[in-house]
Parts: C-alpha cells; sequence; structure tokens
C-alpha cells in the first residue's frame, strides 16, 4: 500500500487563519512548513487512488499533489473516498468535489445521516457519487484489491452537533478507525480516538503501520497557551503524553507509527523541540503534507 499524505494537520490547519500562537506565526513566516487539514490518500498502484476523509483544504490538497491530477479532460484517479466521523474538517471537502466526476463514497450510516440532514451536501450528485452505507465490522474493497473494514472507537458526535451533555466516550458509527489490507500488509488509519481502551489497542495489534490522532501534546496544551478552554479528551482526542497518553498505550505495537491530525498548538511541530524529540525516539514518525509512505 501506497500512501500520500495529502493533510496532516487537525481542523483549522497550520496556521490557522484566526491563530497567532508560535507555531502559527512561524508557519506564516514559512520557518516551518504550512500544512492542510486532515486527509489521507492511499493506493495499491499509484494510479488508482482512495482519499480518507475530504478536507476543507482539498481542493489546495490535488493541486499540490500530482498523484492526484487528472490525467484527461474530467477525470481524477480518485475512485472513492471515506469519511471516518463527520466533523467539518473531514466532510466539507466534498463540497469541492461536486462537479460531476463519479466516484464511491463510503462511511457508516450515522456518519451519511449528517451529510443526509445537512442539504448543502446534495450539491454532491448522489447519482455520480454514490453514498455506500457500511457497517462496523464488515469487509468491503475501497479499490479493487484494497479492502477496508471499520471499527468504533471512543469519541463524540461531531462538534457542530453537540448539545448541552456532550460524551467523548461514545463506542459507535460516529467515530471510526480503518483498517486497510492490501498486498499481503495491514494498516490502519485512526485520526480521532479519545482514548486507547484495550478494544483499540487489541484491534491494532496486526498493524504493519498505523497513522493515528495526534492532535494534541498533553491534554492541557489549549487552555495552557490560551487558545482554547476544552482538553483534548473533551474534543474526542488523547494526548500523546503521559502515562495514559497514545505513546505509552502503543508502545507495545510492532507497528510503524505516525502521528497525524496534528493541531496547530502541538509543541511536536517544533523541530528542535524536545516533544519532537521525546517522539522520534519513541519510534514514532510525524507526517507531513506531500508525504509518501509505503506500508
Ligand atoms: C476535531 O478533530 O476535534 C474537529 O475537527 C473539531 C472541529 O470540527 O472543528
Ligand atoms: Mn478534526
Ligand atoms: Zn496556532
Amino acid at each position: 500500500m501506497r500512501f500520500l499524505i495529502l493533510g496532516a494537520s487537525a481542523g483549522g490547519g497550520l496556521p490557522q487563519w484566526n491563530c497567532g500562537c508560535r507555531n502559527c506565526v512561524d508557519a506564516r513566516n514559512r520557518k516551518i512548513p504550512c500544512s492542510g487539514q486532515s486527509s489521507l490518500a492511499v493506493s495499491l498502484d499509484g494510479q488508482t487512488w482512495s482519499i480518507l476523509n475530504a478536507s476543507p483544504d482539498i481542493r489546495q490538497q490535488m493541486l499540490d499533489n500530482p498523484q492526484m491530477h487528472p490525467r484527461s479532460l474530467r477525470d481524477t484517479p480518485v475512485t472513492s473516498v471515506l469519511l471516518t466521523n463527520g466533523d467539518i474538517d473531514h466532510i466539507a471537502g466534498l463540497l469541492s468535489l461536486r462537479e460531476q466526476t463519479p466516484f464511491s463514497l463510503f462511511a457508516t450510516s450515522e456518519i451519511l445521516d449528517v451529510l443526509s440532514e445537512n442539504r448543502i451536501f446534495d450539491a454532491v450528485n448522489r447519482e455520480k457519487v454514490t453514498r455506500h452505507p457500511v457497517a462496523l465490522a464488515q469487509d468491503f474493497d475501497l479499490q479493487p484489491g484494497l479492502s477496508a473494514r471499520l471499527f468504533a472507537v471512543p469519541g463524540k458526535v461531531p462538534l457542530f452537533m453537540e448539545g448541552n451533555d456532550v460524551r467523548t466516550d461514545l463506542i459507535g458509527e460516529q467515530t471510526v478507525g480503518v483498517r486497510l489490507t492490501g498486498n499481503g500488509k495491514v494498516a490502519y488509519y485512526v485520526p480521532g480516538c479519545a482514548d486507547v481502551t484495550d478494544a483499540v489497542l487489541k484491534q491494532l495489534s496486526d498493524a504493519d503501520r498505523i497513522f493515528f490522532d495526534g492532535t494534541l501534546w498533553d491534554d492541557d496544551e489549549m487552555i495552557r497557551s490560551g487558545t482554547g478552554i476544552k482538553t483534548g479528551r473533551r474534543m474526542g482526542h488523547i494526548p500523546i503524553s503521559g502515562p495514559d497518553g497514545s505513546i505509552v498505550r502503543l508502545q507495545g505495537l510492532r507497528a510503524a507509527k505516525t502521528f497525524i491530525h496534528i493541531n496547530n498548538t502541538n509543541p511536536i511541530l517544533q523541530p528542535d523541540s524536545p516533544e519532537r524529540a521525546f517522539v522520534e525516539q519513541s519510534g514514532w514518525d510525524i507526517a507531513h503534507d506531500g508525504q509518501e509512505i509505503s506500508a
């Protein structure tokens, strides 16, 4: 399997339009690379691609990566799109894919319901962009020879659907991870995960490669930096650091590990930070836009 990081950032991207944090300022000044919102492309042969989550930046992401360019008049190498939740950073890009070129759209029924309930998505012609509900634990072909299976991870409903009482430990169809198999390899894509439960850990045990939620370095990062009022877990994202963080929880896996969905406040984005050094010493890779990875 070949992976192409279309966007390594969490919602907001790097820099985020309204943010003057150190990382966002450095990205504006091109001291560190800018990065688009959460999206990963996967292919078996480098010709046919599937996109995992359609980010609001998809137009630029497709422009920046020649692998995504049309090969003829009105064409795309992208044959399918898969959504892992209904967050804006994962679905808004569908609106940029509305120009009558066919592809298959895969997601759980609950995530497809989010699209149905928001009429703006009717602009994406259902006759061309066929919507395929997928049950959890059901194998389906994302593209010929590349099989996918969805599994529940702890999470919450999309931000724009939150009520007064928000549960972040929902296990169901609203937030899923993806298991991908092709050419005898197993890869996982989990851009949002509130907690690495024993069930999540067991699920990931056969991985050759994982792409995992690297939103925040620690749970209080946004509060401490003055950029937000919520903890990472309240946003549905387990922190990287700490005894219950993703590095410790996933350290027993033999898989090659890459952090994706990285928030613009995250200190691992600074090349010389001790946090980045720690992540790399722990055997993790930090995704950047345009990066190609094989599994
Ligand atoms: C998240 O991953 O927490 C979401 O992208 C938040 C949002 O929708 O803005
Ligand atoms: Mn997100
Ligand atoms: Zn920022």
